[in-house]
């Protein structure tokens, strides 16, 4: 009779117990996964971090001199780095300035200037690390 009575609290426990461990060899996977940095499914998990010019608090990166000469003339280039805008609000400030704050005319940079700015300096992405795969999810 007592025995009986256990068998339910006996099996709740294994199906907790497996709970627990798919949890623990999802989480290893995923984790060593983005140590070795592969690619899950189009998803790199590591993401390189851009090198960061120390005088100016750009990224180095493409146009980053083009930038650096045209947009650090006038004023901090704090203005850039505190900045998030999409490639359309990039250009609107760039107009802006060049009505009113006497910016000249950027020419061919000007492409490359807000390929930049919209590359480093775009809108913000979503804190949140993307959706995981199914192939990765503790089986239902
Ligand atoms: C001819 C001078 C001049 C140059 C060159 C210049 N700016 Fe500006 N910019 C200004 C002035 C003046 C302001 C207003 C500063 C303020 O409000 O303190 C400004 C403001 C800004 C702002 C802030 C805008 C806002 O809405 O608050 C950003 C971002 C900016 N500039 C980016 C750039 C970029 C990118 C470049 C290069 C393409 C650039 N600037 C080149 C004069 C210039």
């Amino acid at each position: 009779m007592n025995n009986l009575n256990r068998q339910p609290y006996i099996s709740g426990l294994l199906v907790f117990i497996g709970f627990i461990l798919s949890f623990a060899a999802f989480h290893t996977s995923y984790a060593r996964a983005g140590e070795k940095g592969q690619v899950i499914k189009g998803t790199s998990i590591t993401v390189a971090k851009p090198e960061i010019d120390a005088q100016s608090g750009l990224v180095k990166a493409e146009g980053f001199n083009l930038v650096l000469a045209h947009c650090s003339a006038c004023h901090s280039s704090s203005l850039i780095t505190q900045n998030a805008m999409s490639r359309e609000r990039w250009l609107d400030t760039i107009r802006w300035m060049q009505e009113t704050q006497k910016l000249w005319a950027l020419g061919e940079a000007e492409p490359v200037i807000l390929d930049y700015l919209s590359t480093w300096y775009g809108p913000k992405k979503s804190a949140r690390r993307p959706q995981l795969s199914p192939h990765l999810l503790p089986k239902q």
